[in-house]
């Protein structure tokens, strides 16, 4: 027998069963999203979960049913970000970045003397692929030099079609008798141009004047100009004090300025000298005096401990100081020996005979 009850209640569950067993809203997983999207399913009905644009899953996309006991199933669907090719290294350049993922924005500097063929920041898109393309660095580069008046490129070579690149540099000559002011070599710099460029410019020179008791040889030219060259001479018994040779320079002056300095008659009868390093009697090395500028050393002697020492001097301009401690003897003192017959004090003094 049935209870009219149990009827009753077995009527009740049996609507509960099919009005209150529904699937909840579905649980929301990250990156992911689920067509369709309500707040309640009733038994039967379907689900699609899948990944948001820009996310994959392995295995993709995701289909449940609601069942009757109005519990999803367990979802281990896992959404993770696309990745973009790596884009970690720029030639002549570098590249900030934290990962290649989507949707992350890296970006680009280059090094001085290169610039951004293209943005400077590219961003990781849905696709995996990066927007816009990717940069490149490339070098700076300089349009042919001008050449400064009066002068000409002595080397020159274009690196890039008719262009030069960062670095590359450019030599100036001057033209003949114009003089360089500024640097001869220019280089092509970070910032496209050449570094500054040189001057030529006519330098002119006084006519040299003739020294004192002496010549000057010079082009017979309306004007001397840098580069050109005078020679000096001197007469007789003066000596050139300078170069033989002189060179108009840049700033308009001569490279030196000769003198013809006197010769030095000799107050010395007969002494026995050291001369260049070898010993040379004076009365006959110099018969005809002694030139500007010649140096001897004398013998002396240390009476004390009867050897010789050396003291040198030097004819300057026509006057020879000659040293003190020498001492000519008089040719009737036969029995005196000369200094330089004596002894040398100190062995690492004596020069070769
Ligand atoms: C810059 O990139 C574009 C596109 O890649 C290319 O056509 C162009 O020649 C490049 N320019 C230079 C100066 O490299
Ligand atoms: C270089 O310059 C010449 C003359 O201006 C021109 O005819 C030529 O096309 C240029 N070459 C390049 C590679 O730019
Ligand atoms: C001239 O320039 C070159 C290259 O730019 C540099 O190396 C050199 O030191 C410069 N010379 C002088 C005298 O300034
Ligand atoms: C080259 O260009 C830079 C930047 O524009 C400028 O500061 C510099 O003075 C220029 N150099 C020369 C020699 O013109």
């Amino acid at each position: 027998m049935i209870s009219p009850v149990l009827i009753l209640l077995s009527g009740f569950l049996c609507h509960v069963a099919n009005a209150g067993r529904t699937c909840p809203q579905p649980e929301e997983l990250p990156f992911a999203e689920v067509v369709p999207f309500k707040t309640f399913y009733l038994p039967g009905e379907q689900i699609v979960y899948s990944c948001k644009p820009g996310y994959v899953s392995r295995g993709g996309m995701r289909r449940f049913t609601c069942p009757l006991s109005g519990m999803w199933p367990i979802n281990t669907l896992k959404c993770t970000p696309r990745v973009c090719p790596f884009a970690g290294i720029l030639e002549h350049g570098s590249v900030r970045y934290t990962t290649f993922e989507y949707p992350n924005t890296i970006s680009f500097t280059c090094n001085p003397g290169f610039y951004l063929n293209g943005t400077n920041s590219a961003k990781c898109t849905e696709e995996g692929k990066w927007s816009p393309e990717l940069p490149v660095c490339v070098p700076m580069s300089c349009p042919p030099p001008p050449t400064p008046k009066f002068a000409t490129l002595r080397v020159y070579k274009p690196s890039a079609g008719n262009n030069s690149l960062y670095r590359d540099t450019a030599v100036f000559e001057c033209l003949p008798h114009r003089a360089m002011f500024g640097n001869d070599t220019i280089t092509c710099t970070e910032h496209g141009n050449w570094t500054e460029l040189p001057e030529c410019r006519e330098v002119k020179c006084p006519f040299p004047s003739r020294p004192d008791n002496g010549f000057v040889n010079y082009p017979a030219k309306q004007v001397l100009l840098y580069k050109d060259k005078a020679t000096y001479g001197c007469h007789d018994t003066y000596a050139l004090d300078g170069p033989e040779e002189v060179e108009c320079t840049k700033l308009g002056t001569w490279s030196a300025q000769p003198s013809c300095k006197a010769s030095c008659k000799l107050s010395v009868r007969k002494a026995t000298v050291l001369y260049q390093g070898a010993r040379v009697k004076l009365q006959e090395q110099f018969k005809n005096g002694m030139m500007h500028g010649d140096r001897v050393s004398f013998f002396c002697k240390n009476k004390e401990k009867k050897c010789s020492y050396t003291e040198e001097t030097q004819c300057v301009d026509g006057t020879i100081e000659i040293p003190k401690c020498f001492k000519e003897h008089s040719s009737l003192a036969f029995w005196k020996t000369d200094a330089w017959d004596v002894k040398p004090c100190s062995e690492d003094l004596q020069t070769q005979n």
